[in-house]
C-alpha cells in the first residue's frame, strides 16, 4: 500500500471532512440546546432545523462513503506501528458508523413519536416505524447515547491529530488541510 499511495486526501474528501465536522458540531450543539427548552413556537422551529441539518448530514455521509470507497486515502505514516494503524482504522470506521446511526436514530425517534419530517418544507420523508411511545423513547435514548459516544471518539480523534502535529511532527495534518 505504500508506493501507490497518494500524498493527500482528495479535495472532495477534505471538503466533506470539514463541512461535516462543522455540521456535526452545530447539530450537536443545537440538539443539546433545544432539548432543554420549554415548549414554544421557537422550540418547534429549532427542532425542525435540527432535523433538516441532521438529514443533510445523513445524505452527505453516504456520498462521503461512496467517494471513500472509490478513492484511496493516503497510507498512514510508516512511523506508526501496525497495532496503532489498525486502531486508527477501527476508530475511523466507528466514526463513519456513528455518522450513519445518529441521524438514523433521530429519524426513527421522530417517526415513532408520530412527527413526520418534511425536508426543507418540500420533501416529506417516510415514517420509518409506526407511532409507538416505547419505541420513541428507545430511539431517543439511543440517539443520545450515540451522540455522547461520538463526542468521546471525536475528542480522541482531535487529540490524536494534535499529537501528530506537535509531538510526532509528521505532517499528517497537512493531508487533511484544505
Ligand atoms: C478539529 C477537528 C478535527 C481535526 C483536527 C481532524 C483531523 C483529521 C485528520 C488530520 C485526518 C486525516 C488522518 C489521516 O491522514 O489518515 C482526519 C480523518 C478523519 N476524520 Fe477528522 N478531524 C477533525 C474532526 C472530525 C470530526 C468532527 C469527524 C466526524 C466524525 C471526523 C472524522 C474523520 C474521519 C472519518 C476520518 C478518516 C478519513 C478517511 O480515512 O476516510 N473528523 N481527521
Ligand atoms: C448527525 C446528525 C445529528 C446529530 C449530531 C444530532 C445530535 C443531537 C443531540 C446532541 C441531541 C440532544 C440529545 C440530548 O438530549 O442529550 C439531539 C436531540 C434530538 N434529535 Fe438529533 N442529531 C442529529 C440528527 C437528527 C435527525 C436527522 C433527527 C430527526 C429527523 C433528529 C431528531 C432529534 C430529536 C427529535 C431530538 C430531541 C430529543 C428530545 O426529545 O429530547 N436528530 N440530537
Amino acid at each position: 500500500m505504500s508506493s501507490h499511495s497518494p500524498a493527500k486526501f482528495t479535495p472532495v474528501a477534505i471538503g466533506l471532512h470539514w463541512i461535516m465536522a462543522a455540521g456535526l458540531a452545530l447539530a450537536f450543539g443545537v440538539g443539546q440546546y433545544m432539548s432543554g427548552l420549554e415548549l414554544s413556537p421557537w422550540k418547534l422551529k429549532i427542532y425542525t432545523w435540527h432535523k433538516w441539518l441532521g438529514v443533510t448530514l445523513f445524505l452527505l455521509v453516504w456520498m462521503r462513503m461512496a467517494w471513500r470507497s472509490t478513492h484511496r486515502p493516503p497510507a498512514l505514516p510508516a512511523t506508526m506501528n501496525r497495532r496503532l494503524q489498525k486502531l486508527t482504522e477501527i476508530a475511523h470506521r466507528a466514526l463513519y458508523v456513528l455518522m450513519v446511526l445518529i441521524p438514523l436514530t433521530g429519524w426513527l425517534h421522530s417517526s415513532a413519536a408520530g412527527v413526520s419530517v418534511v425536508y426543507f418544507n418540500l420533501l416529506p420523508l417516510p415514517n420509518l416505524v409506526p407511532k409507538d411511545k416505547a419505541l420513541s423513547h428507545l430511539f431517543e435514548t439511543l440517539h443520545q447515547a450515540l451522540n455522547w459516544t461520538l463526542l468521546v471518539l471525536v475528542l480522541g480523534h482531535v487529540a490524536a491529530a494534535f499529537k501528530h502535529q506537535f509531538v510526532d511532527r509528521d505532517q499528517l495534518m497537512a493531508r487533511m488541510r484544505p
